[in-house]
């Protein structure tokens, strides 16, 4: 089976819902690597029995430094692919220059709203729709090549049905995306690298 690492920083619900989707079904997760020692992910991660890996950034003395010892994480497991799911770090050209084959979900429909707080800005914006992007991760912060969105019409919701509805999105759109890049036998993008099949 091929293996995914899982990237995280927080509350960790995607992470969660990626292993109940696929995890020994589609792919193995090999392991899950957290910047965040008080990520509430690391116990969603241990309730199903992936490795955890705590690589907190205050440790290190730069972005560079942190990112080089992120990749040695990462590289160590052979993954197909790495998995973004709420992984707050900027990434530094250390990362995006080694690993060519990790993907990130952003709950805006990018271009628009790209970095922090894409949900409260996206809400506070006059569109009519909202949705949520899976793309390829490359030097640009949320500005690598799209893989696939998903929307819905707005529909005067408060802020916290708003952000439910993103997360439900998130949570159908993303296993899915990872199923079809993990199924793929020869992969249309040039990002995924071959010698981690
Ligand atoms: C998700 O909504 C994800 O799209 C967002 O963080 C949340 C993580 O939630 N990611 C970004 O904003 C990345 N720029 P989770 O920890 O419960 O999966």
């Amino acid at each position: 089976m091929r293996r995914i690492v899982i990237l995280f920083s927080g509350n960790g619900t995607n992470l969660e819902n990626i292993i109940q989707k696929l995890h020994q079904k589609e792919l193995l997760v090999a392991a899950a690597i957290t910047n965040n020692p008080k990520a509430k992910g690391i116990e969603r991660a241990k309730k199903y029995n992936i490795p955890v890996e705590v690589l907190d950034h205050q440790g290190f003395a730069s972005r560079e430094a942190f990112d080089q010892a992120l990749v040695e994480r990462i590289q160590k497991y052979r993954p197909h692919l790495v998995v973004l799911a709420g992984f707050m770090r900027i990434l530094t050209p250390v990362f995006t220059s080694t690993i060519k084959n990790a993907i990130n979900i952003h709950p805006s429909l990018l271009p628009l709203f790209k970095g922090a707080r894409a949900i409260e800005r996206s809400f506070a914006s006059d569109m009519k729709v909202a949705g949520v992007t899976v793309h390829w991760v490359s030097e640009e912060l949320d500005g690598g090549k799209i893989i696939d969105q998903a929307c819905f019409h707005r529909e005067n919701e408060d802020l916290e049905e708003f952000e439910a509805k993103l997360h439900k999105l998130e949570y159908e759109l993303y296993p899915k995306v990872i199923h079809n890049i993990i199924r793929s036998k020869s992969p249309s993008s040039p990002h995924i690298n071959k010698s981690a099949h």
